[in-house]
């Protein structure tokens, strides 16, 4: 694998394009106004920043953003873009990295806990988060729920995504809890993929792994706009706070 992980030069030039619906401000603008509400008159720290689809407009709101990414591609596309200097970013693997001072909130969005392959790795993201924050601060999750209920008996194949020219396919691996995304777009006239392992994660697991780093559920919903979580919802938006001293 390359030195930026999964997000090399190739995607990170093609990021903002191949997620343009996430970049809608349909979509922008509930995360980013969550945010600013939880962050009060704190500092806000994005783990696996990218190309800064909410740190920028979170910025843009006057909440001071650092973020924290391993790939160097996609530093250098959030660096490029207006207001894309004023945004400390750490090059680094957010499980451990560390950054100096502390931040009212930590937010991971977009699946991007998942990212990490092992429950150590993951573990390690919430105690990391935990030494980062402010007492009465919080670590803000956005992640699918693993689609187990939606993959027939014996399958392993759920696909996520067809169009003209892109498909999406998700590979379980049960026994070892993992799950591997796998894209294929047509781009100049050649199909080209892009497959990334991921780790799934239930929310109970995940408020185990807040627990052992020392914060507990403040809240859990189905969206941004805290709609309710239920055992139908498709992803889920938490919110763990380290208690106050
Ligand atoms: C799906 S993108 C999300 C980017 C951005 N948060 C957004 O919402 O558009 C995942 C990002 O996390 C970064 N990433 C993945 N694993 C990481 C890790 N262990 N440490 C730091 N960054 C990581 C990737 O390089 C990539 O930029």
């Amino acid at each position: 694998m390359h030195d930026d992980g999964y997000f090399d030069e190739r995607v990170a030039a093609r990021y903002d394009e191949s997620a343009a619906e996430m970049f809608d401000s349909a979509i922008v603008d509930p995360v980013v106004d969550f945010l600013v509400e939880i962050a009060g008159n704190g500092r806000a720290l994005e783990l696996g920043i990218g190309t800064g689809r909410i740190a920028l407009p979170l910025a843009q709101r006057g909440v001071p953003v650092h973020g924290i990414e391993l790939s160097k591609a996609m530093a250098a596309t959030l660096r490029a873009k207006p207001g894309g200097e004023d945004i400390g970013v750490t090059i680094g693997d957010f499980s451990r990295a560390s950054v100096d001072g502390t931040f009212s909130v930590a937010y991971l969005v977009f699946n991007t806990i998942m990212n990490l392959t092992t429950q150590a790795a993951q573990v390690a993201c919430f105690r990391n988060v935990a030494t980062h924050l402010e007492p009465g601060g919080c670590f803000v999750i956005e992640v699918g729920v693993p689609e187990l209920q939606r993959l027939p008996p014996g399958e392993t194949i759920r696909t996520f995504d067809v169009s003209e020219s892109r498909w999406g396919l998700d590979e379980y691996d049960v026994a070892r809890q993992g799950l591997t995304s796998h894209h294929f777009e047509i781009v100049d006239g050649r199909l080209e993929r892009f497959s990334v392992p991921f780790r799934y994660a239930w929310p109970a697991e995940l408020d185990l792994m807040a627990e052992l780093a020392g914060m507990r559920l403040r809240g859990r919903w189905s969206g941004w706009q805290r709609e309710p979580f239920t055992s139908d919802s498709r992803k889920h938006v938490s919110v763990w706070e380290k208690p106050a001293i």
